[in-house]
């Protein structure tokens, strides 16, 4: 089939590289020359595990093709719209990308054609870009038949080429039966080994984006506001979590306390729900908790340093190394991460930076640029370098197996801040560290004081989590 994806961002090019991997004909078009020119020579603009391998072989078979020019839509069957859908001052989402390309796609439009909307968009999105087309066509004086679908997507950055070939589901919004069969013809390939495609109307399509982006945000909010109890009542949260998920109505996934959530989707989706929410004059006491608790969360990590440093003569004049900046593992996305928040916040307090991810410092360096302060490190261990304390924010899969004691000999003090549970309090604390997690109590003092005094061998005993260390103060 020919399609035409409008917008290469993560999701077009993912999803136009993924339709053309299975053997559709794909033009992806962008306004952004520079971003087409460099697609043409496979060079790829983000970084997004397996694409760039992906697009080169459907570029060389000629079946991936990249334009700025809107004609291509003359021989497209279906016309994807993937373009940005950012928060506008007051939260609701800015619908203008998805007005200029649903302009040009009125201007354009030749025969029948399917144009679906991909973009997170509020409920009634589907349903204005039908109207627009209406009233350009009538300007026009053309009279070309066109209908108008949701399919909200749901890839991750970071795995989206296994969640775009794999999905868990599909929906299709859609109040036409003829653009349904196209669809369900178009994803067939990607559903052979059973039947993910979920048919319904174009509002609740609409919405069952902003619900899953809201559930799953909603989750991460919940497990922070946990670990808040946990660090006070002395309750680990990684044991209760485990306790819980083991309901099956709860479930394993998606339950972590850490840093905040970030990125380019839930923080402005979350808000882009509220503001309809607001426009019908209903609440969203939810929501609200959610947003209000994520925002603290995203400030907890310089808290706990502030509380750490204030018996160590304050933050001024400290040098806090920073692993992981992007907002998650396996993406170059800093788009409202909270290693930013927790930057600005050390900044402010006087410390000196030193940063490092292993892929996203470009983005970071043109989001942090001109500001004092900083270095940026070639690795994590460099960043250690003289460092008072160590801050995991991203919990890349190369700083689960770093060589801590090397870390420990390169860094001036002791404190380490894991971010994202990532590390066994007690190895940690056996190794030498001053350790701290999210909805972790810290080890009793003068446990700590016992571990450290003890040789290596011994100490790695009191490390084991199966140890009872209750009985290690009486050892
Ligand atoms: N990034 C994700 O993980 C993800 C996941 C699911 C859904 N979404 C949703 O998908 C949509 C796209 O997200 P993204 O992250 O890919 O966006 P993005 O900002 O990375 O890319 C959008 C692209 O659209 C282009 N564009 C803007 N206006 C255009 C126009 N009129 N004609 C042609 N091109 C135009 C921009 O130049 C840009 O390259 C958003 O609504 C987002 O909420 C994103």
């Amino acid at each position: 089939m020919k399609i035409l994806i409008i917008g290469v961002g993560y999701v077009g090019l993912v999803t136009g590289t993924c339709f053309a991997e299975m053997g559709h004909d794909v033009v992806c078009l962008d306004l952004d020359k520079s971003k087409i020119e460099k697609l043409k020579k496979g060079i790829i603009p983000f970084y997004e595990p397996g694409l760039q391998e992906l697009v080169q072989r459907n570029q060389k078979a000629k079946r991936l093709q990249f334009t700025t020019d809107y004609e291509a839509l003359e021989s497209a069957a279906v016309c994807f719209i993937a373009v940005g859908t950012p928060s506008t001052k007051t939260g609701a989402a800015d619908l203008s990308q998805i007005e200029a390309a649903t302009q040009e796609i009125a201007t354009y439009l030749k025969d029948y054609t399917v144009i679906v909307n991909k973009s997170t968009a509020p409920v009634g999105t589907a349903r204005k870009i039908k109207q627009q087309i209406r009233d350009v066509l009538a300007e026009r004086g053309a009279d070309i038949p066109y209908d108008v679908v949701s399919c909200p997507e749901f890839l991750k950055e970071g795995s989206a080429i296994d969640d775009c070939m794999k999905p868990d589901r599909i929906i299709i919004g859609s109040d036409s039966e003829k653009a349904t069969r196209i669809l369900q013809r178009l994803y067939s390939s990607f559903t052979l080994n059973h039947d993910r495609m979920i048919v319904m109307d174009l509002e609740s399509a609409e919405l069952t984006k902003y619900a899953s982006n809201a559930m799953l945000a909603t989750r991460i909010s919940f497990m922070n506001e946990l670990a808040g109890i946990c660090e006070k009542v002395g309750a680990n949260i990684n044991q209760v979590r485990i306790g819980m998920s083991a309901d099956h109505r709860i479930g394993y996934h998606f339950l972590y306390a850490g840093a905040g959530y970030g990125g380019s989707c839930f923080p402005k989706d979350i808000r882009a729900l509220k503001a309809m929410a607001e426009g019908l004059n209903l609440e969203t006491p939810i929501l609200e908790a959610v947003e209000t608790i994520n925002e603290k969360q995203k400030k907890h990590l310089s808290k706990k340093l502030s509380d750490y440093f204030a018996r160590k003569g304050g933050l001024t004049g400290k040098t806090i190394a920073i692993w992981g900046l992007a907002f998650k593992p396996n993406t170059d996305d800093m788009r409202e991460a909270p290693s930013l928040t927790l930057i600005h916040s050390l900044l402010r307090k006087g410390a000196t930076l030193r940063l490092y991810d292993p892929i996203a410092m470009d983005n970071a360096k043109k989001m942090l640029k001109g500001k004092e302060g900083i270095r940026f490190c070639l690795s994590e261990y460099q960043a250690a370098q003289n460092a008072d304390a160590v801050i995991l924010v991203t919990e890349w899969k190369q700083f689960r197996f770093v060589n801590l004691n090397t870390v420990l000999t390169k860094m001036r003090g002791n404190a380490f801040f894991d971010g994202r549970n990532q590390y066994k309090p007690q190895e940690m604390a056996a190794k030498g560290f001053h350790y701290f997690g999210v909805g972790v109590p810290p080890l009793a003092t003068d446990l700590l004081h016992k571990l450290r005094s003890l040789g290596k061998k011994k100490a790695m005993r009191y490390a084991d989590p199966r140890f009872d260390h209750s009985e290690a103060l009486l050892d």
